[in-house]
């Protein structure tokens, strides 16, 4: 039979995979067999969970926990706080303008509270703040309506509501291009203040949006080591290597080229690889999706165009790639 991929690497990580009710559906078995974990992909956002002020919206978010739930998964939240799928009505007074600093504080807490205490037996951690560190230019933190409203203490305010919510959560901080030697520095002295804070946070996410080319392992090896010097666990929260560099707008493949799919081989190789030489600091691995014929990426950045960026095939069935990260294990 096949090797089921936790297995291959249990007592290196845990191996996730986000899923929707779409993909539970169509893939249940696969993710059920291949990952020990699982994060919402959409399902547990702001905008998903809580899109208006008086209306929780639950029951997507509860069906995956459900099914972790019975399959015997752990589950990973995704996420409490950030510039995106996050609905107006948080930032508007009743005049339309922004909300105060303090009334946000109060809404973001309720939310929070609420959200965290629901799923406190199935999600064991969270994505509490999601790329706020700016890519460009020599601003620490990203611009957005939390800015706007709050300066820089929405995060600290963040991790401590949700440590009250559950004391027993781990709390990440979570970005991408967090590769990037500029973005790296920035996400570890935002880290490494919370810490001297005395912020409760326990690890930093790496979402590990790459491709076939970029970024380098040694600069990937360097964020890792770079992070884990905090004495924060780890987590590879969003991983898949996609067939096209970020600026490639092609939209002419059907299928991947022979030399994409040599190229996938030897990444997914190689990644591996290096996330076993830091398994003591990397306690999870988690795809952005399960397999081939559903991935974010066949519409980001380019709408419409397939990408083939994971570990199973458009039918499921194991890459060489799969083959290769087993081999190496
Ligand atoms: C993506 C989802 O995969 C898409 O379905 C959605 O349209 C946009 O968000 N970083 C994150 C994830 O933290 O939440 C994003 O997920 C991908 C990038």
């Amino acid at each position: 039979g096949i090797p089921k991929l936790h297995e291959v690497l249990q007592g290196c990580f845990d191996i996730g995979a986000a899923v929707n009710p779409r993909t539970i559906a169509r893939s249940g078995e696969l993710i059920a067999y291949h990952y020990n974990s699982l994060t919402a992909e959409n399902e547990m956002k702001f905008a998903s969970l809580h899109p208006s002020e008086e209306e929780y919206t639950f029951e997507e978010a509860d069906r995956i926990a459900d099914f972790a739930r019975s399959k015997g998964m752990r589950m990973r939240g995704h996420t409490l706080v950030w510039h995106n799928q996050t609905p107006d009505w948080l930032f508007q007074d009743r005049n339309g303008g922004l909300v105060g600093r303090g009334e946000l504080f109060a809404r973001m807490k309720s939310h929070i509270d609420t959200v965290v205490k629901r799923y406190k037996n199935s999600v064991y951690c969270w994505d509490v703040v999601n790329e706020v560190i700016a890519d460009e230019g020599d601003e620490l933190l990203r611009q957005s309506k939390w800015t706007a409203i709050a300066g820089e203490d929405f995060i600290s305010k963040a991790f401590e509501y949700a440590h009250e919510a559950d004391p027993n959560a781990l709390l990440f901080y979570n970005d991408y291009n967090e590769s990037h030697p500029i973005k790296r520095e920035k996400i570890y002295a935002l880290v490494k203040s919370l810490r001297e804070r005395d912020v409760p946070i326990h690890g930093v996410g790496l979402q590990a949006h790459w491709n076939l080319y970029d970024p380098g392992l040694d600069d990937i090896r360097s964020a890792i080591e770079r992070y884990a010097s905090l004495g924060l666990k780890l987590h590879v929260t969003e991983l898949d290597v996609s067939m096209f560099e970020f600026g490639d707008r092609r939209t002419d493949l059907t299928e991947p080229t022979e030399r994409m799919i040599e190229l996938q081989i030897e990444r997914y190789a190689q990644i591996f690889k290096l996330f076993r030489e830091y398994k003591d600091v990397i306690d999870a691995v988690t795809f952005w999706g399960a397999a081939d014929d559903y991935t974010w990426l066949d519409d980001f950045p380019v709408r419409g165009r397939k990408n083939w960026p994971l570990l199973f095939d458009e039918k499921h069935r194991p890459k060489p790639s799969f083959w290769k990260v087993v081999e190496g294990a």
